[in-house]
């Protein structure tokens, strides 16, 4: 069997690399010709720790190749996974126009039967419009299945998550090809559900969602324990230590971002109004998300006594730890925000900068000396190993005013007391 992945961002590239393992032959596609040009020679075009050595391996067979030449991977394979991004549209609805191109050129190329699978996240009834362009622009009228498979890989573990998933859900109206689907994940020790396409496409929304959600509320309770002197880590401890609540998505910070929370939560409310439901829950998990900058940027004002004319160096600026990825991210929110309150921004990151320019209202450090020099707060926006595990105790001398605010509860706020810093984290 033959596999096509079509657009090779985080899940393309990862989903093709995870399939190739499991020994089946790889044709991956993309457009941009950088990047097929960097993933020929053995680079990752993303920042994902383990999947540039696992590339690398995997390139000396000849049976992992990338090419921009959909039509001849549409013509070999005959399994074509789409992986092609679904970012927003003005209106919060899902952008499926890379999704229809590919659609369309499957029909187009078309030389055999096919299954076509969907593992970009779209909305409900995307899998039946992606069979609908197909089939329009078939030249021939060929058979295609086509099925939902949902990706749930964090980006930073993206490798871990594909190798150890908590399940693989199926969508498809066809058995048949939701069996041949289903064995090609039988090397793996997951449960499988199978079921129709639309809850498949349904499935991922929810779970994305309720990520979310869970977030926002301990973010919430965060604020509370603010004013009651509670420690919000304690309480995600105390919770969560029931199985029906569990500990993960209950760390409190400065609020959830990146490339797909947000993107997913809007997309899913859009689905709402467009079935004039009202959703209670969806907007107010985002209005959590979007005011927690601001609510933790007042505690910084009323701390410092105003930020007008202050240095304050951000730690971090990916959406979170282990990633390049920016999009979206919290610390950006917070970076112009306190651009527009007129403070004076530096901002360190260990991978971000070495990847992309950005244009930010920040000067951009490249040692921790440029960090701390001068600066009367350090405010920890991305929980990085590297922040986690420095030696604060050296750098103390050289701040204006030894102020911690740790956006992300990562540091261990007691030791950098002792060590004479004014620390604050989030609901502590
Ligand atoms: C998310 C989902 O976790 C994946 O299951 C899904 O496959 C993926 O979206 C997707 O749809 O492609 P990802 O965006 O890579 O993965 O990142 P997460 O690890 O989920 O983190 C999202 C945000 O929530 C980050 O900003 C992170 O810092 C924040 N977060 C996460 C918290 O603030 N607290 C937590 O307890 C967990």
């Amino acid at each position: 069997m033959k596999i096509a992945v079509i657009g090779l961002g985080y899940v393309g590239i990862t989903t093709a690399l995870f399939f190739h393992h499991f020994h089946y032959d790889v044709i991956g596609v993309d457009i941009d010709s950088k990047k097929i040009t960097q993933l020929c020679s053995g680079k990752l075009p993303i920042y994902e720790p383990e999947l540039e050595a696992l590339l690398q391996k995997q390139l000396t067979k000849p049976s992992l190749t990338f090419t921009m030449d959909i039509k001849q991977a549409i013509k070999k394979a005959n399994i074509l996974f789409i992986t092609v991004g679904t970012p927003s549209n003005k209106d919060g609805s899902a952008n499926l126009s890379h999704v229809k191109e590919v659609a369309q050129s499957i029909g187009r190329y078309q030389n055999g039967d096919k299954i076509v699978v969907v593992k970009s996240t779209v909305p409900v009834h995307t899998c039946e419009k992606v069979r609908d362009w197909i089939i329009q622009s078939q030249t021939q009228p060929y058979a295609v299945e086509v099925v939902s498979n949902p990706e749930f890989l964090r980006e930073g573990t993206a490798l871990y998550d594909a190798m150890h998933p908590d399940r693989i859900i199926i969508g498809a109206e066809n058995a048949q090809a939701a069996e041949v689907v289903k064995s090609l994940y039988s090397s793996l020790n997951a449960p499988i559900l199978i079921t129709r396409l639309r809850t498949a496409e349904l499935i991922k929304y929810t779970a994305n969602a309720f990520l979310a959600l869970k977030i926002s509320y301990i973010n919430e309770i965060a604020r509370l324990c603010d004013t009651l002197g509670v420690d919000v880590d304690e309480v995600a401890e105390g919770i969560g230590l029931d199985q029906r609540i569990g500990r993960s998505f209950l760390k409190a910070g400065i609020g959830w971002g990146g490339s797909c929370f947000p993107k997913d939560v809007s997309s899913l409310w859009h689905l709402f109004k467009s079935k004039q439901i009202q959703s209670k829950i969806i907007p107010a998990l985002v209005d959590v998300n979007e005011t927690q900058v601001d609510y933790y940027i007042k505690q910084l004002e009323k701390r410092l006594h105003g930020v007008n004319g202050k240095t304050i160096s951000i730690l971090g600026i990916a959406f979170k730890p282990n990633t390049d990825d920016t999009r979206d991210s919290p610390a950006i929110r917070v970076i112009q925000k306190l651009h527009r309150k007129q403070a004076l921004l530096k901002v360190y990151d260990p991978i971000v900068f070495k990847h992309h320019q950005l244009s930010i209202p920040a000067t951009i450090c490249q040692t921790m000396d440029e960090v701390f020099n001068n600066s009367d707060c350090i405010f920890l926006l991305t929980d990085w190993n590297e922040f986690i595990q420095l030696d604060w105790n050296a750098y103390i001398h050289l701040m204006r005013t030894p102020f911690i605010i740790d956006g992300r509860n990562a540091l261990d706020g007691p030791s950098l007391q002792q060590m004479g810093y004014m620390y604050y984290g989030i609901g502590k």
